[in-house]
Parts: C-alpha cells; structure tokens; sequence
C-alpha cells in the first residue's frame, strides 16, 4: 500500500518528470492521490505538486532539479484530499516526507507536537513525522533526527526524508518495503523496482531496521538500532523492462492473463532441489499448513485437496484466521505462507506467530527480496515475474502450480507431475489462441454485463476454483458475485434463485461430476441461467464455456475464464481492470 519513488542526480535534471512516470509503474500500489517535491535547480525552497485520483495520464509542471521524492497514496488516515496527499512539509517547509504504513502512536505524538505550537495541516500521521524530525533537527543533524523519529513510531513503516537544506533523500524501514537501485551515477529508492527497472537493474532491497542515506557523493546504508553505517552489497536482478511494460496490450491484467501460457510451465525448471527436499520432510512425517490471504487464501485451499489426493492431511488456514489455531503448531509443522508480493501484513502476522511455535516456514512468494522472503527457512519462488494488476493471475496460478508440484513429489510422482504441468501449458496454448474462445467469453460478457447478482457452484477442487474466479469477477467488474460448494446450495443459498439468474457451474470429468449436474438441475429448475464452465456437454447448461478436459489440473482453465470473463466485463462497464476501486495491490495494514 503506497508507492514511495525519489530519485538523486536525475540525468537530466528533471527529477520531477523521472518521479512521475517512476510513479506510474507503482500505482498499482495505490492509486487515491499522488505528489511529488522537489528541490528545484534555481531556488533554495521545496516546490510540491500534489491531486487526488489516479496518476494514469498526469503531468506535472515542476521546475527542473536534480532531487525529487514522489508518492501515490492508499488512504489511512484522513480522507482522499489533495491536502492529505503525500508529501507532507515541517513547519519551516525545508523537509519533505513520504511515507507508507500507519504511524500507530500517532496522537500522542500530535499532542506533544502541538504543545510546541507545530501548525498541521493534513488529518494524516504521516505529517506528524515532518514536524517531530524538524523538532529533533533542532540540536543534532539531519540524519540522526530522522533515525530517531523512526525509532519512535509504532507500527509497520517505510518512510523517505528529502531535505532542502542537504539536498539529501533519507529512508528507513521497518516492516514496509524499500529498495534502492544503483544506476550510472543516478540514485533511486522505491517501494518496488518496477519504478526505475528502465535505469537499472542493480538493486539492494533494505531489511527490517535498515536506512539509507542518498546524496550526490552516493549511498550509504546504516544500521538503525547502532545507527553505524553497514556494507551495502547489491544484486543484480534478472527482471527485464517489458516484465514491467503493458507490450502493446490495453491492460496490464490481460498481459498477465496470457503470461500464464508461459509463467505456469516456468514452475517446472524451478525450485525441483527445494521441493524434493520438502516433500521428503512432510514424508518423514511434518505437518502441513498452509495460510494466506484473499487470492492466496484460495490457493491454499486448493493445495489442500491437491495434498489430500496424495495422502496428505493439509491444513487450511486464512492468515487472517491464523491465530485461534496456532497453538496446534509446533517444531515438526511446516507452514506454508503463499502471497505474491510476501508484504501482505496478516500473512506475516501468520508467520511470526508460526515461527514463535517453533515451525519451519516455506514461503511460496512471487515478488523478490520481500520481507515473506527474509522470514522464511526456505523459499519456493514461483517465479512468474512482476505482477502488476492489482488482480492477481499469474502470480495465483504459478503458486497453484508449485504446490501441486510439490503434491506430487510427496507421492513420489514428480516427474509425472512436471509432465502434466508442462502439458497443461501446451494445452492452454492451443486453446486460448483460438479467438472463437475469446470471442464466446466477450459475447458473455456482453450478456451478463447489467447483471448485478451472480451464484457460482463448484465441488472439490472446482470449490476453490469457484472462489477465486468469483473474486476475480468482484475485483475487476464490481458485480456480485457469490461462490458456493455445490453440496450448500439446498442449505438455504437456493431462495436466492429466480428466473434469470446468471449461476455458473463449474465442473471437471471427475468423480463428482453428477452431482455436480444434479446441483445445476436444481437450479435451472428455479429459473436460473445455468452457465457450464466445464469440458463436457450437458442438457443442464444454458450456456457452455468449454474448457480442456486436463484431469485436476481442469481448474487452472476453469479458473482463466473467470479471469478473461472479470476482464471484459470490467472493460465494459467502465471500470480500470488494473486498479479496481479501494484496492492496493500489497496490504501491508492489518
Ligand atoms: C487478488 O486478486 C487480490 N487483490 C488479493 O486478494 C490478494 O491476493 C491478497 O491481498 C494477498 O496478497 P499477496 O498475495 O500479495 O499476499
């Protein structure tokens, strides 16, 4: 939530620009206001360009500098205002701050601030960390005053510091994420590296309690428990600008649904020496947890019956339910924490907690360098590059993929479950190059578009898929969509039914396909539109989306037609498939 870009010795001394379109690659991050400040090259006064709404196609008309600090905001704290838009000034305006978490103590430190007659003006938290390092700055320097106000917030934070007077960006971390890039003589921090991927690749993502200091002599990186400075070793990332570029599609979301054909079979050439070594610890006896939220929570429950058809009892668990059950984990658990962009606050909520009872911690995590990543013992990177869209795809279904991997290594069956991961990629191949297929999901969404309800079934692995295509159908068209296990259906979810009711049934040729149909007959006898999402015909469908008949793996496209259908039905009503309202992409709050 928020994204933080400051860059030091722009190229061209047009550091506001280079901010702005830093910015846009982060907006995913956040999208209710922007803001950039500037030490501009012919004044020795901070200027400040900031609006509500979307960053999309903004301009700024700030004057040229070297020095820029850009934010775009998720609302907290005070409403979507320009006023409450980051940066946030002192009261002598030299210092500009940004910042992305929740200052928890935050009143407190208003009132004290208040007694020494600072003057506020936005309803933020953030502001109250200008004014506190512009109280500290008073008898020591910069750099310790910003190191100390740090230390007294509560909470998860990352927050970045440029000050007039040294034309300095100071940043510190704890609990929300930083990274600095190291380009040829230019200096960048971020909340992601997307925002200057197209400068450089040479990156250091900063640790819990770790500061840099950015200037034009370089950077320095600082221990802020010691407040010494510390050896900065960069890597270099092997992330390529069009991972982080729409390439010729309308939408970052539809490029990601297509990277699937690629992204998914990815998960076949990684992590093997990991998950062999996995598979072996839950063989010789551990017990299996997964958690995660939202799209990811989904995928754990998926897994769960991917474990379940090789013996293996795993739990589910939500991270944002984590807790009343944690007591049941102990030395020989291993707990699986799945999330794209490893930031997700609950999920590291989970995992703390995991790790306090002593269990072992595999991260199943897309973003690089994440704090997910550092918890964790071992780590099965998915691997499906920068994911963008605030919906999640690719990043959903290269986790599904592990973790069915990883289900089939614990049976001894790798080799046969590589096989079919790599088929399932050929298979989707073929099928969503054929435009008939596409051209049957748009001539639903067009039908469906003025619906404002909808009921989805599905039984066993077609029950999680049900979930995350509903969610995927929330997210990115705003209609209702509500998903159900088939068998709850005659529990009281059926009043719900009338005539013209768009229910989607989604089915695979497995076990459970009839009553899967008897299900969908009881719906249609209601007056519901059925909707097959399924590789068989029947007399129940009103309407067939038909998929590859792929054994388990049917849910994948199963689950992609949620995807295009969310797509298409957002495009047409209007709505940004990339940033859906009142969404972020990591929710780094509890
Ligand atoms: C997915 O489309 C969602 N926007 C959301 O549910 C997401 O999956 C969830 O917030 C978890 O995020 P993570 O994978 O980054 O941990």
């Amino acid at each position: 939530m928020c994204g933080i870009y400051g860059i030091i010795n722009d190229k061209n001394n047009q550091a506001a620009q280079t901010v702005l379109e830093g910015l846009k690659k982060l907006e995913y991050r956040g999208y209710d206001s922007w803001g950039i400040a500037i030490k501009p090259l012919a004044s020795d006064t901070l200027r400040v360009d900031k609006h509500i709404g979307k960053i999309g196609e903004a301009k700024t008309n700030l004057p040229p500098g070297s020095t820029a600090l850009g934010h775009t905001r998720w609302a907290t704290h005070g409403g979507v205002t320009d006023i409450n838009a980051h940066p946030h000034l002192d009261c002598t305006k030299k210092l500009a701050v940004i910042h992305n978490g929740i200052v928890e103590n935050y009143q407190e430190i208003k009132e004290e601030l208040l007694k020494n007659n600072h003057q506020f003006i936005s309803e933020t938290d953030t502001e109250v960390i200008a004014h506190l390092i512009e109280d500290k700055s008073k008898n020591k320097s910069i750099i310790q005053a910003v190191f100390e106000t740090f230390k007294t917030l509560r909470g998860s934070n990352a927050i970045a510091v440029l000050d007039l007077n040294s034309q300095t960006i100071i940043a510190c971390r704890n609990g929300s994420p930083l990274v600095i890039g190291l380009g040829n003589n230019q200096y960048f921090l971020a909340s992601d590296v997307p925002a200057f991927l197209k400068e450089t690749n040479k990156v250091y993502f900063l640790n819990d309690g770790e500061a840099v200091v950015l200037n034009n002599a370089g950077i320095k990186l600082f221990d802020l428990e010691t407040e010494k400075e510390k050896i900065l070793s960069p890597q270099i990332l092997d992330w390529k600008l069009e991972d982080a570029e729409k390439g010729g599609y309308t939408h970052f979301l539809i490029k990601e649904i297509y990277e699937q054909l690629k992204s998914i079979p990815k998960t076949t050439s990684i992590n093997e020496k990991t998950i062999t070594e996995i598979a072996n610890k839950i063989k010789s006896g551990y017990k299996v947890v997964l958690t995660g939220c939202g799209t990811a929570s989904y995928c754990t429950l998926a897994a769960k019956y991917f474990f379940a058809k090789q013996g293996i009892d795993a739990q589910s668990i939500p991270a944002y339910e984590f807790m009343p059950f944690s007591k049941f984990i102990d030395q020989k658990t291993l707990v699986f924490a799945i999330s794209q962009s490893g930031e997700t606050a609950d999920t590291l909520i989970a995992v703390r907690q995991a790790k306090k009872r002593g269990a072992e911690i595999v991260a199943v995590v897309n973003a690089r360098g994440s704090t997910l990543e550092r918890l964790a013992d071992t780590v099965l990177s998915v691997g499906a590059g920068p994911e963008i869209a605030v919906v999640s795809t690719k990043a959903f279904t290269s986790q599904l993929s592990t973790l069915y991997l990883l289900a089939t290594a614990v049976a001894d069956r790798y080799e046969q479950g590589k096989e079919k991961i790599k088929n399932l990629g050929k298979v989707l191949t073929i099928w969503l190059d054929k435009k008939i297929f596409e051209t049957q999901i748009i001539d639903l969404a067009k039908k469906l578009m003025d619906e404002e309800h909808m009921y989805l079934i599905g039984k066993h692995l077609n029950y999680p898929a049900t979930l995350e295509f509903a969610l995927k159908i929330k997210e990115t068209s705003y209609i209702h969509a509500e998903p159900f296990a088939a068998g709850e259906l005659k529990h009281g979810v059926i009043t719900l039914i009338q005539k013209g009711t768009p229910c989607f049934v989604l089915a695979s040729q497995d076990e459970v396909r009839d009553e899967v149909l008897s299900s969908a007959a009881e719906l249609k006898a209601r007056g519901g539109l059925i909707i097959g999402i399924s590789p068989f015909e029947s007399k129940e469908f009103d309407i067939l989306i038909k998929t590859p008949d792929l054994g388990d793996l049917t849910i994948f496209p199963n689950i992609i037609v949620g995807q295009l259908l969310g797509y298409y039905l957002g495009v047409g009503r209007g709505a940004d498939p990339d940033k859906p309202r009142n969404l972020a992409k990591s929710v780094t709050v509890k």
